[in-house]
């Protein structure tokens, strides 16, 4: 099987048999380079700047973006992500689609658009910015109440999203974005569903075939090219769950699931001095049904049954 999008750099621990497409060198990132010295040696004006902004540090990337970080008036400090260069007309869509879908939602769990911007024919979004993602994060073994709370957040912006009508599709712990020690947000929007315009336009929800999204994370029947909602995104979520409570993540392969029963054990020796945290094993057993119509319908319904963080 065949993914056409989602495969990101830091996709450090992917089989050999999936390794993420190399990318191609972008001319930005040279220039970028090239700009960063000159402003150490004869000061910021010879920063580059891309839409009016200066770019600093670089700070991530994935197959259709570099994300850098950079400066808003008033010295705020901003993360700027820019198409990459002779960006497909499919990741133009693509990141105007996340504009579209981020300046919607507006919530406390969903990254906050400031700006999008066209520069030199690529796409520019500015956004808060975040310290790291969910995955660099977890990976200093935070103690697990913590975890289970940024976790509960990402659910509560997943909510958001469901509730206004969109799908991410490609939930992960690199597209989760950590604040401090204390917030969590959802982001990148770029392959998000927004189900009413798609029923509107086309009266169907996916294209048949439509494989988009990284597998590890995928729900089966997303991964099948078939019909998804919100209940794919719930999959997702668990998966992200799994890992970042386990230290370890869920085998990708599906017939290598440990059973439901194995699962919940497992989350629940490693629960069980957290009694706030009673209802989480089963919650994230239930959304990792492998049948859709047995999750929750929708990430607002999942955090009910999660008592409070
Ligand atoms: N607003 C932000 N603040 C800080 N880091 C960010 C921000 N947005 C993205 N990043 C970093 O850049 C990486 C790639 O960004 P993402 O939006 O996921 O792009 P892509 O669509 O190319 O995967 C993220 O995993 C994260 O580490
Ligand atoms: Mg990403």
């Amino acid at each position: 099987m065949r993914y056409r999008a989602g495969v990101s750099e830091s996709l450090t621990h992917a089989p050999a048999n999936r390794l993420p497409p190399r990318l191609e060198p972008d001319p930005l990132e040279a220039e970028f380079a090239r700009a960063q010295t000159m402003a150490k040696l004869f000061g910021e004006e010879h920063e580059l700047r891309v839409a009016g902004y200066p770019l600093l540090r670089k700070i991530g990337s994935g197959a259709a973006s570099i994300v850098f970080e950079s400066r808003a008036p008033r010295q705020r400090r901003v993360a700027l992500k820019i198409s990459r260069h002779r960006a497909r007309p499919s990741t133009r869509t693509r990141m105007q689609r996340e504009a579209r879908a981020c300046a919607r939602l507006q919530h406390p769990n969903i990254v906050e658009l400031l700006d999008a911007n066209e520069h030199q024919g690529r796409m520019v979004m500015v956004m808060e910015l975040a310290d790291q993602n969910l995955r660099h994060w977890s990976a200093t073994k935070p103690p697990i109440s913590a975890r289970a709370a940024m976790l509960r957040q990402a659910l509560e912006g997943l909510a958001a999203a469901h509730t206004a009508g969109y799908v991410h599709r490609d939930f992960k712990p690199d597209n989760v974005l950590i604040f401090g020690e204390t917030r969590a947000a959802v982001a990148d929007f770029g392959l998000a569903l927004d189900l009413h315009q798609t029923l509107r336009e086309s009266g169907r929800l996916t294209n048949p075939g439509d494989v988009l999204g990284t597998a590890d994370y995928m729900a089966p029947e997303q991964r099948r090219g078939l019909r998804i909602d919100a209940r794919a995104d719930l999959w997702a979520w668990a998966a992200v769950a799994w890992e970042t409570l386990m230290d370890q993540r869920l085998d990708p392969d599906l017939r290598a699931l440990p059973t439901p029963d194995e699962l919940q054990s497992a989350l629940e020796s490693r629960l069980v001095a957290e009694t706030s945290l009673a209802a989480w094993p089963a919650a994230i057993v239930g959304a990792l049904a492998l049948r859709a119509e047995l999750r929750p319908t929708d990430a607002g319904e999942l955090l009910a049954t999660l008592a409070p963080a």
